[in-house]
């Protein structure tokens, strides 16, 4: 498999943190990933810290070179809820044609989808999308993307030649 397709899923969450949850949305979304073909080689939890969350965001786009790197929670109202900054204060390039279609088809799924304040956006040759913390919603949000994100890192990586004529697939 071309390591263009590398993908780091990251849990947000104090609760998860401190084991005092269990995970379930960071695993659902691994699946949902490898099942579309991205080979997750990278896995971690964080509490909702915005340095924290900054520095595992660069670790995972600068050193080890992911493509995708995907968070799964804290992007509500919460006071605590900082992902979505923690992530705009890392990003170059704002992507927001993602989230704006996550929470589009998430609308016609439950009216609370406006709630979600996640942001995705490029640092370097990775691309950053932000998820919302539940297993539901995480896995709602992921599959409105799932088949515009493949085509995305095949332009990120193809220094301006990538084609957008190709079929669909
Ligand atoms: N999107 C989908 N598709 N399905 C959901 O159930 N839940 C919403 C929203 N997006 C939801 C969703 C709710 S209730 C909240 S509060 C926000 O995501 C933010 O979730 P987070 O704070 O866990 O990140």
């Amino acid at each position: 498999m071309s390591s263009k397709y590398t993908a780091a899923v990251i849990t947000v969450s104090d609760k998860c943190f401190a084991g005092e949850r269990e995970d379930t949305s960071g695993p659902a979304v691994k699946e949902l990933l490898e099942k579309e073909g991205w080979q997750v080689v990278y896995r971690a939890t964080v509490p909702d810290e915005r340095d924290k969350i900054r520095k595992e965001l660069v670790k995972c786009c600068d050193e080890l070179k992911i493509s995708l790197v995907m968070t799964t929670g804290g992007t509500g109202f919460s006071p605590r809820d900082i992902t979505p900054e923690a992530t705009l204060e890392v990003i170059e390039r704002e992507t927001r044609g993602i989230p704006e279609a996550m929470r589009a088809e998430s609308m016609k799924i439950t009216p609370r989808a406006c709630l979600s304040r996640s942001v995705a956006g490029i640092r370097g040759a990775s691309l950053i999308v932000n998820l919302p913390g539940s297993k539901k919603a995480a896995v709602e949000n992921l599959s409105a993307v799932t088949e515009a994100l493949k085509h995305g890192m095949d332009m990120l990586a193809s220094a301006g030649s990538a084609n957008c004529a190709a079929p669909e697939k």
